[in-house]
């Protein structure tokens, strides 16, 4: 868990360093990461599995050079969706064969790339892929370890824009209609490509396993019907990420050994009903690691009560640091981190500074009715999809990630300058 506290004065401190050092030292917004606490959960999924599995991080969460580096170091493969993430793993020294490249349009340059530097597997999602990457492997004189993306048909309990098991969205190829074993079928033929297993990935934000079994069942029915028509038992089944984390205290999310001992179960038991050797399983956990290891520091501007209504307070960042509130109507909690407050708690929404009444962190928080201009304050679990999917909308300068760990705090992100902004625009 992250090394969170609060000192004689009130002030909250991570991993040994107070948050008002922090704001001093590296400025605001900013990304704080609790280093330990990402090595703890990365190690806990790494150790749920054991050496029979592999577990993928999904880069797309948040990817750094040092993130990579920590990865490495515990044990873990990475997941990249982009050659952008290829590039950031490979110049970090992850060995590219414990690299799986995703994506449901990759281009050309793209997997030539990931070919060429050895990539573990790329996970075909498409009959246009599945031909792209074979002729593009054979015309390197190389045969491309690949999966293929299936989508099994659960309906995921999360938000419709990450829900990715039903039919009608763009990954995967459907289980439907024999769709799945017919592209089975065509990548077993060509020689550029070794078929080594089937992924399935039913979507994000997920408390309910029951989703990960109905998956689980179904990609070993498919691996059955494999065998029964090629004489093939396929060595790997990888059921994807989707782990839900706790964003406000009504969230109960599962811990890594509970989910590597239901999924592990499950395949099991349907291999033995099957009669099939059970595959080697990997999963790739993103948000599950990263989510819950960073909060945002903000300072506090303006206030402005509504009467009747709330007070909204503005911080000095908003939707270009933390999309998630305004795209999936995400729910955050929000502190008062830089003294003690035993002023009577308000209703209040935090809202950034950009030029849009979208612009929400927090929708409804209670914060101290004393809260002022200058306060620092921190919304927790921002280490997923926040700094990865941030913005530079009206040229505002995409805050540092800072690591924190054994009472000192490094930048490993730094803070984005107006000339990184001028630097892009020509003439
Ligand atoms: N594997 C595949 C193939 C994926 O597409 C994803 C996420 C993951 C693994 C990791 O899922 P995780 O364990 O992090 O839930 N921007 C959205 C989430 C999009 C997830 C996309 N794919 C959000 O902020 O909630």
């Amino acid at each position: 868990a992250q090394t969170v506290g609060r000192d004689a004065d009130g002030v909250v401190t991570v991993g040994g360093v107070d948050v008002k050092t922090l704001a001093e030292q590296h400025g605001t917004p900013a990304y704080v990461l609790d280093e330990a606490d990402f090595r703890e959960r990365a190690r806990a999924w790494r150790t749920a599995f054991g050496h029979d599995a592999d577990v993928f991080y999904a880069g797309k969460a948040f990817l750094s050079r040092a993130v990579v580096r920590w990865l490495h170091e515990e044990g873990l493969n990475l997941d990249v969706c982009s050659g952008g993430e290829l590039a950031t793993a490979l110049s970090a020294g992850m060995p590219a064969d414990r690299i799986a490249f995703h994506g449901n349009n990759k281009s050309v340059g793209e997997i030539t790339r990931a070919v060429e530097t050895g990539v573990g597997r790329i996970v075909l999602d498409s009959f246009q892929e599945i031909v792209r990457v074979a002729h593009i492997a054979q015309s390197l004189g190389k045969r491309q370890r690949v999966q293929i993306r299936i989508t099994v048909g659960v309906e995921a309990h999360t938000h419709e824009f990450i829900a990715t098991a039903h039919e009608d969205q763009k990954f995967g190829i459907p289980l439907a209609g024999g769709q799945a074993a017919e592209a089975v079928r065509r990548a077993l033929q060509l020689d550029g490509l070794e078929l080594i297993g089937i992924h399935s990935h039913i979507g994000s934000q997920i408390f309910d396993m029951s989703g990960f079994e109905v998956a689980a069942h179904r990609v070993v029915g498919l691996l059955k019907d494999i065998r029964d028509e090629h004489g093939v038992e396929l060595p790997e089944i990888d059921l994807g990420g989707g782990l839900g984390i706790a964003y406000t205290s009504d969230d109960d999310p599962r811990e890594p050994h509970e989910i590597a001992k239901a999924l592990t179960e499950i395949v099991t038991r349907e291999c033995d009903s099957a009669k099939l050797r059970t595959p080697r399983i990997s999963v790739e956990p993103g948000r599950a690691i990263v989510g819950p290891t960073a909060f945002t520091l903000y300072e506090v501007g303006t206030i402005k009560p509504l009467d009747g209504l709330r007070t909204y307070v503005s911080v000095d960042g908003g939707m270009s640091d933390n999309i998630r509130t305004a795209l999936y109507d995400a729910e955050y909690s929000v502190a008062l981190v830089s003294r003690r407050s035993d002023a009577e708690p308000m209703l209040a929404r935090v809202v950034g500074k950009h030029c849009e009444s979208g612009d929400i962190v927090v929708k409804d928080a209670f914060l101290p009715g004393d809260l002022a201009p200058g306060d620092l304050i921190a919304v927790p679990a921002t280490g997923a999809y926040c700094r990865s999917m941030a913005s530079n909308y009206n040229h505002v300068l995409r805050p540092p990630v800072v690591a924190v760990k054994d009472g000192e705090s490094r930048v490993i992100v730094r803070r984005e300058t107006e000339d990184d902004l001028l630097r892009l625009d020509v003439g």
